[in-house]
């Protein structure tokens, strides 16, 4: 029993400790400035809202995140008994993503669908090796008609973002895991379609509350259908220590005990971890690993004695504050240990990026701070990976190539905005996460059960409503990599407690992170989402009906 659920904890930003949660009319009053554009939705979605069937066939930009471009017309594609995947004879991806096709289309359809590398122009076809080179490294195209649907891309994670298309093409009944009655059509026209930006997270508190590889895996899976690339795992906290490390190994014996509420904790062993970044890997998403320092370090402080500057180790702690702990920045072994658990993690990852936290270290000074995080900075880099932090690192400084990730909200202050903007100008790239946006653990509105509110409760319209670009006042806008929805589990247990925060907010940050500025438009999105439904309920997805969006009848 986790005595913390269902009740209304409050995160202690130190900064923060007056913010109130906002009403609800000023909340929609706030939209981001300077949407380049906003019409209709390509393909026409509006004009398909009444479409609440779910086998009806859909129309072709009728899916999350929105397309670049949709050309619509001709006739549809039907998956039949007879259809086959059929793919590239060289390419052991595409043979992959085709099993995987077949993995999700036959439980619903009931067919074979066998994959083979014969070749032939009917069916399901699933080709790399694109010379458009608009289409980058993550687009496709997808070109139905009578006898197929064509997907092309240049590499296998194109192939695969096509195949999410695909799914989404289809009538939600085929998301099930039994036998559905069909027909499964696809409309006619071409889809041709590559990602707004590079860098599409979600990130998952597994500290303050574990999360077993199976969660983390559905996870993956439901960030995959909506086209994200990252997934930021936050694997350390006051609370709990959540990856085995060799060279420190009570950290995760004795550190990852814990969790808020006083529960059984837990932590990923290296095969754990790695099975997680395989199987990320296998829908095309990177772990970026985040080690929080030098405050949110409880748990490791607990663990061992010499790494608290006055030698004793504190008691675990489960409960919700913040801003309490911190690393011994004076002492020599705290960069020794700094050492080993970036050259472990580096070690299992196989992705660019090291996250070290840096936020919230209201218990270290300020040149202490500074001395830290600049020796972290430079310990990362010598393991060969890119430095992520909060957007607290802009008040060190940012090594070259460094990503800082804001995850300030409208009530941060002007100068906290314009050092982050000053870094930006300066190179450092930035990824937003803004809390009062995309923090997906803030309630929805005062009857939200689970989730806090510290930045304020977060509708899905508002939630979508903003553009990346032109956020951050004065933060060029080639600095922006991309967005991030993290969930904080301070309340959040389990997957299905997850998926009532994230649906329906998730698939909305994708969009932000995928689509072109001039398909952002709130009244052409919710009709798509609303479409997104009765899929959320075919995948098991227990999701917030939001009276914002015009969902089907159930
Ligand atoms: C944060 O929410 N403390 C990054």
């Amino acid at each position: 029993m986790n005595p913390s659920k269902g009740t209304q904890l409050v995160r202690l930003h130190r900064t923060q400790r007056t913010a109130l949660p906002r009403l609800l009319g000023s909340l929609l009053l706030v939209t981001a400035a300077g949407i380049s554009s906003v019409g209709a939705a390509p393909g026409g979605a509006a004009a398909h809202s009444g479409q609440a069937s779910a086998t009806a066939p859909r129309s072709l930009g009728q899916i999350v995140p929105a397309p670049a471009e949709v050309k619509a017309g001709g006739s549809p594609y039907t998956i039949t008994a007879g259809t086959k995947i059929r793919v590239d004879d060289d390419s052991g991806e595409a043979w992959r993503i085709g099993t995987y096709l077949a993995g999700v289309l036959r439980p619903s359809t009931g067919y074979a669908l066998p994959v083979t590398d014969r070749g032939g122009s009917d069916g399901i076809r699933l080709r790399l090796g694109s010379h458009d080179s608009e289409l980058g490294a993550e687009g496709y195209t997808l070109k139905s008609s009578h006898g197929s649907v064509t997907i092309t891309a240049r590499g296998p994670a194109g192939l695969f973002h096509g195949v999410q298309t695909l799914r989404q093409l289809l009538p939600a009944d085929v998301e099930k895991n039994s036998r559905q009655a069909g027909p499964w059509q696809v409309a006619g026209g071409t889809v041709t379609d590559a990602p707004r930006y590079a860098y599409r997270s979600a990130m998952l508190d597994v500290s303050r509350h574990f999360f077993s590889v199976t969660e983390v895996k559905r996870y993956i899976d439901q960030l995959a259908l909506y086209k994200m690339n990252k997934l930021h795992l936050h694997l350390s906290d006051d609370q709990g220590w959540r990856i085995a490390i060799d060279s420190w190994p009570r950290l995760a014996t004795y550190g990852g005990q814990t969790e808020v509420g006083g529960g059984v904790g837990g932590y990923y062993t290296k095969s754990d971890y790695k099975e997680i970044v395989r199987y990320a890997s296998s829908r095309y998403l990177e772990v970026v690993p985040e080690i929080d320092l030098p405050g949110h370090t409880n748990a490791a402080l607990a663990s061992y004695a010499e790494l608290n500057c006055n030698g004793v180790a504190p008691p675990l702690y489960t409960g919700t504050s913040v801003g309490f702990s911190s690393l011994c920045a004076p002492k020599a072994i705290t960069y020794t240990f700094v050492d080993d658990v970036v050259r472990e993690l580096a070690a299992l990852t196989p992705g660019k990026y090291l996250h070290i936290g840096g936020d919230e270290a209201h218990s270290t000074s300020h040149d202490d701070y500074v001395t830290f995080m600049n020796r972290a900075q430079a310990i990362v880099g010598t393991y060969g990976k890119t430095v992520v932090g909060w957007h607290q690192l802009t008040g060190a400084t940012p090594v070259a190539g460094a990503v800082a990730q804001y995850w300030g909200y409208d009530r941060t202050g002007a100068a906290e905005r314009k050092q982050v903007a000053d870094a930006a100008k300066n190179g450092t790239k930035l990824v937003l996460s803004p809390a009062d946006r995309t923090y997906l653990d803030m309630k929805y509105n005062k009857d939200t059960k689970l989730g806090l509110a510290w930045a304020g409760y977060v509708e899905v319209q508002r939630s979508y409503d903003w553009n990346p670009a032109t956020y951050l006042e004065g933060a060029p806008e080639d600095s922006i990599l991309g967005v991030e929805a993290p969930i904080w589990s301070e309340t959040v247990t389990n997957s299905d407690e997850v998926e009532q925060m994230a649906f329906p907010r998730l698939p909305g940050v994708a969009e932000l992170g995928w689509s072109p500025a001039s398909t952002h438009d709130w009244d052409a999105y919710k009709v798509r989402l609303a479409a997104q439904g009765p899929r959320f309920s075919a995948l098991g997805i227990d999701y917030y009906r939001s009276a914002q969006v015009p969902w089907p009848a159930q």
